[in-house]
This record gives C-alpha cells, structure tokens and sequence, in this order.
C-alpha cells in the first residue's frame, strides 16, 4: 500500500517519534519526561516534533479505551511495537481526526519499517481497518482510566465524582501561571490572553514554547497548575519570616514563598533538581538558601516560623500534563510511598517552631497519601492541630473544602480542569 498523505503530513520520522515517546512513556521507568529528551526527536523539525508529541499525548490521554477498542478486535495479543503501532493509529483516526486512509497507509508504513513488525503489518492493515467500519467511543470515563485506580477513585469519592476525575483525562489542559507579583493580573492577563482564576493564577490559551509569551524573558510569572499554587498560598508566607520548603524542587513553591518576602530555605535531596530551582530563582530575580539533603537525616539544626512539606508521591493528580503517570502506577508504590511521607512529616514537624505552622501536600489523588497521613500524623503528634482553611483561601475551589479545613482538590473542581491535590495546614502549639 502506498501513503496516500497530502505532501505536508508528517512523514515516517515523526511517527517512528511518536513510537518512541509513547513506548518511553509507557515503560515504567522515567515515563513521558524521558521520551522527551529522546535525541529522535530533538533532531525532528518543529513541526514534525510538535506532531509527535501532540499524537503520544492523545494516544495516552484515551489509552483504556483505545486499548479496549483494539482487544475487541484482535484475539491474540500481538507483540508490544506492534500494540503501540495500532494505538497510535487509532489515536490519529479518531481523537486527532487524520484522514482514515492515510492513518491506516502510514501506520502500515511504520509496521513495514522494521524488521520485528514487518510481518505484522497486515494485521494492523485489518485491524484499523475494521474499526473504522465500526468506529468506537475513546470516550467513557470509565475506561480512561486504570481499572485499579478507578475502583480507588469510585471507594474515595463515591462514583459521580470517580467518573467526573476520569472525564477530565480526555481533556488537554491550558497552561496556568504564578505571578512574581500578584498586582501584575490585570496588566499581563491581555497579552497573555488569559483568565485571573480566583486564587490569582493566570490560565492562558497560548499554546508552544512559553519562553516566547510576554513577560517570561522579564521574569514576571513562571508556569504552575492552579492547584500546585494553593499550599503556599495556605502557608501565607510573610515577608522576613524564615521558611523551609521541603522536597522544593523544582521550584515553583520556593519561588511563591520568595515572592513573599520570606527569608526561604529550599531543600530537596536531589542535586541535579536543585539545579532547576537555582535557573528558576535566577530568572525570575528570587533568591532563597538551597541545601542537598535528604529532608528526614539533615543534619543542621534551627526552627523555622513555616514549613511547607510537598511531599514525594504517586503523582495520580498530575494527569492532565502526564497521563502517563496513570499506567505506570503500581498499587505497591501507594504503600511505599505512604511509608515514606510518614517519615518527612515528622521530620518536617521537628523543623516547626513552637507556635508555627506546617502545610502538608500531595499531587495525588489516593487517601493513604492525603487524608490518611495527616490523620495518623496527628494521632502521633499530639502538639500539632490541624489549621482549617476557610472557605476559598489561596482560590481553593469551594467544592475542595472539608469538613475539617484540610483540601482535597478534584481535577472536575474546576472549569477546564485543576491538578488533583491534598493540601493540610497544621500549626504547632
Ligand atoms: C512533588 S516534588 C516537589 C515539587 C516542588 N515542591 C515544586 O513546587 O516545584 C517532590 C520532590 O521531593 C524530592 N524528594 C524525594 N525524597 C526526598 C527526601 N527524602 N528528601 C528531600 N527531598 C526529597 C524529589 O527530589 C522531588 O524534587
């Protein structure tokens, strides 16, 4: 079969980029964010680059249900490069909406390129072929996403809210700033085309390279999802306080408590991430103290007035930007995460001043890492109480508030969606 693509359609390099960054992405290893730093795909066009990434992610934002798509269809499963082959090539035929012919030639085409598809390629001639005769709906919540974290997710918050979270994977999200200097909305939110979202975040519709937007070369903003924005804001930084940040980079939080005034420590125990949270300060004219340490053995002493703890965690929250934390989740890794969030919020505790305030977050939507920490953390540590947040402190979606004034904020929470979050404020008595 012959490509019957107009001239200017991405060619078999793109695709073959496509391959690489949704196998990367789907290895369980460094996932999405390695496949990014692929050298095929640094050597690609801008164009034919952009078209690689934007078909991975569709493919992974609806991969349940093109994977249930393509089981109804075929009886054996065929080998890996030959699955993601079809995946790509349903994605292109119905979520980026490429003419079926052409998706079913090049994706042959791709098949034919190697040697270890070659003889497949038939089969995934017949396959995308017949589910554009019959074709399928990519967009049931509740097969986008695991079967295992939806059940969770359907025990956590009952299963209208389960099938809100799931409907949000589908959905590509905009780009959310935070402000060095938050009287600086009304003047950057035109040029870049953006909405002041209640906690002061600006979402914007541009889309590409953000180093080219107003206000980036100038240092006025730096990129953060809403939700990543609230816990600093809980913790209420004020200027000359002295705060830890805990597990800082890269760097987002550091730079809202710089902001602030506040005189920040930033700590993370990976160097080579703490080089991020250096290039982001630099940028945007921040300054904080950054210390390499693992935060539950380092050894200096001191208290600080505020500790903010953003605690390693499965990330399940994270969805719109990286689906593919979703697939490469393990249910062990919730438990072993869990065990060691115990660990830093103690230490984190220990860093607290008498009178002092501590705020405790996870970019994960389980309970083991959220509600069930802060809970055993305070049977532990009776000197801590929890701090409620009042109703939309730091722009805290109403719907995230609970009983207790701790947050747990959905991805439905709002319009256009919001990372998943835990945020509790504890204060020191
Ligand atoms: C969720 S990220 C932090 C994001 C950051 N707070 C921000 O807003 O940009 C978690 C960080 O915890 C760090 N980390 C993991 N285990 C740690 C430990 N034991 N001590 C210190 N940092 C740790 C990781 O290197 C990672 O940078």
């Amino acid at each position: 079969m012959n490509t019957t693509e107009p001239n200017d359609a991405p060619g078999l390099p793109a695709r073959e980029a496509a391959l690489n960054l949704l196998t990367a992405a789907l290895s369980g290893r460094a996932g999405l964010d390695e496949g990014l730093t692929h050298p095929g795909l640094a050597a690609l066009a801008p164009r034919d680059r952009a078209f690689a990434r934007a078909l991975a992610m569709a493919t992974l934002r609806r991969l349940g249900p093109i994977d249930a798509a393509l089981q109804a269809k075929v009886q054996k499963p065929p080998p890996d490069r030959v699955v993601q082959i079809l995946r790509l090539g349903v994605a292109q035929i119905f979520v980026l909406g490429t003419p079926a012919h052409a998706a079913v030639a090049t994706s042959v085409d791709l098949a034919a390129a190697q040697a270890g598809t070659r003889p497949l390629k038939g089969l995934v001639n017949a396959v995308l072929r017949g589910l554009t005769r019959e074709p399928p709906d990519l967009d049931r919540p509740e097969l986008l996403a695991p079967p295992w974290l939806y059940a969770r997710w359907q025990a956590a918050f009952g299963p209208d809210a389960a099938r809100a979270i799931a409907a949000v994977i589908a959905a590509e999200p905009a780009t959310d700033l935070s402000l060095k200097d938050p009287a600086d909305a009304a003047d950057l939110a035109g040029p870049l085309e953006a909405e002041v979202l209640p906690g002061g975040s600006l979402r914007t519709a541009l889309r590409g390279d953000v180093s080219t937007w107003p206000g980036f070369a100038e240092g006025r903003w730096w990129v953060q999802d809403a939700a990543a924005a609230i816990p600093a804001r809980l913790l209420a930084a004020q200027a000359g306080e002295t705060v830890l940040d805990l597990c800082a980079a890269p760097g987002g939080k550091t730079m809202q408590l710089a902001a602030a005034g506040a005189a920040v420590t930033a700590l993370d125990k990976s160097a080579g991430r703490l080089k991020r949270v250096a290039e982001n300060l630099a940028r945007v004219g921040l300054s904080a103290q950054i210390v390499a340490a693992d935060a539950a053995s380092w050894p200096a002493q001191g208290q600080f007035e505020a500790v903010l703890l953003d605690a390693p965690c499965s990330a399940t929250g994270t969805f719109r930007r990286q689906p593919d934390v979703l697939w490469a989740a393990k249910p062990g890794d919730i438990a072993s995460l869990a065990a060691l969030q115990s660990r830093l919020l103690d230490a984190a505790a220990r860093r607290v001043k008498p009178g002092g305030r501590l705020v405790y977050c996870v970019c994960s939507l389980e309970p083991e890492e959220g509600e069930g920490q802060v809970a055993a953390f305070l049977a532990r540590n009776p000197g801590f109480a929890l701090d409620p947040a009042t109703p939309g402190e730091g722009g805290a979606p109403e719907a995230s508030l609970r009983a207790d004034g701790t947050l747990r904020i959905l991805p439905h929470h709002q319009p256009g969606g919001i990372d998943g979050f835990y945020v509790a404020r504890l204060r020191r008595s």
